[in-house]
């Protein structure tokens, strides 16, 4: 067995692979496959203050390789979040990470200050969701906005602190720095492509929300070029996340420089995809003859 140990912001995960917010519940989603220690985290359905019903009409819109989303933040608030789902995890050896979605910076310190006392390990803060009018990606497309909300939650904050990063910007690398510059702990990237799809009998949008979050195989390349020039241009751990189905996937994202990775939309088509991806790293590392974090970052430039 190789060395799979990876280490952000002094946080040990057994192994890089953690199941993506918005797809695996709050954590056992899929515990009735395999249990959920296999893996090295849990990133948990983004939480906001209050409990929410979500968007209305239809949330889902499939595409010829990945998914169209716009839930809306669908979630049973803070108060459940600490009273009744966390425990059901609380006990389980696996790094559990709180996503967080403020609608103002004064919830998202409130949600902050919420989880100081609690079972979660680190805190993913959630400035990327598209499927929601105010907060949600708001925050995350301005590097002003971005910072602010990370100093705010950084200010209280007992949890190591992740920011959850949005591709719909002209340039996720200036996001990057700006919340690296407030302190942010690492980032997690990308959330969900901005997209859309029209029933052409019926003339109208597929989704009820007009729009919504672009996920699975399709995404992978925007999502590996973004982690890589992000990787480039911080110093805090990136985690990779968008379209990584295989364990090839997660390598890619690796050598682009992420030291963790995250799966989501893949496990609906295949729910052991997450052990799959462990067992193919560990082969990986086993044949390269290296921990694991040492290939992380190790792309070489291109040569003829
Ligand atoms: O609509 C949603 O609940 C999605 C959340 C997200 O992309 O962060």
């Amino acid at each position: 067995m190789a060395d799979l140990r990876v280490h952000i912001a002094g946080v040990e995960l057994k192994n890089p692979v953690i199941l993506a917010s918005g797809t695996c519940g709050f954590g056992l989603s899929y515990d009735g496959f395999y249990p959920v220690e296999a893996l090295g985290g849990v990133s948990m359905k983004g939480t906001t203050l209050e409990p929410r019903d979500g968007n209305p009409g239809v949330r889902i819109a499939e595409t010829k390789s990945g998914i169209l989303n716009s839930v809306g933040l669908q979630n049973p608030g803070l108060s459940a979040f600490v009273e009744t789902e966390l425990p059901a995890i609380a006990d389980r050896d696996v790094v559990k990470i709180a996503n967080i979605a403020g609608f103002s910076i004064e919830e998202f310190v409130a949600l902050t200050e919420g989880l100081n006392d609690t079972a979660v390990d680190m805190l993913e803060v959630n400035i990327s969701c598209p499927n929601v009018k105010h907060g949600g990606a708001a925050f995350g497309m301005s590097c002003t906005a971005a910072a602010e909300v990370t100093r705010a939650v950084k200010r209280v904050a007992k949890k190591p602190v992740i920011v959850k990063l949005s591709p719909n910007v002209t340039d996720i690398t200036e996001i990057a720095k700006a919340v690296e510059a407030e302190g942010a702990d690492a980032v997690s990237l990308i959330n969900t492509l901005l997209g859309m799809r029209i029933d052409i009998k019926r003339k109208q949008p597929i989704l009820g929300n007009n729009v919504g979050g672009f996920s699975g195989p399709a995404v992978f390349p925007v999502a590996l070029r973004m982690v890589w020039q992000t990787a480039r241009a911080v110093r805090i751990p990136v985690i990779g996340l968008g379209g990584i189905a295989t364990w090839q996937d997660a390598a890619e994202m690796i050598l682009a420089g992420a030291s963790a990775i995250q799966v989501g939309t893949a496990m609906f088509t295949d729910p052991f995809a997450p052990v799959k991806i462990v067992e193919g790293l560990n082969a990986w590392a086993e044949e390269e003859g290296v921990p694991l974090s040492a290939l992380t970052g190790a792309v070489r430039p291109f040569e003829n």
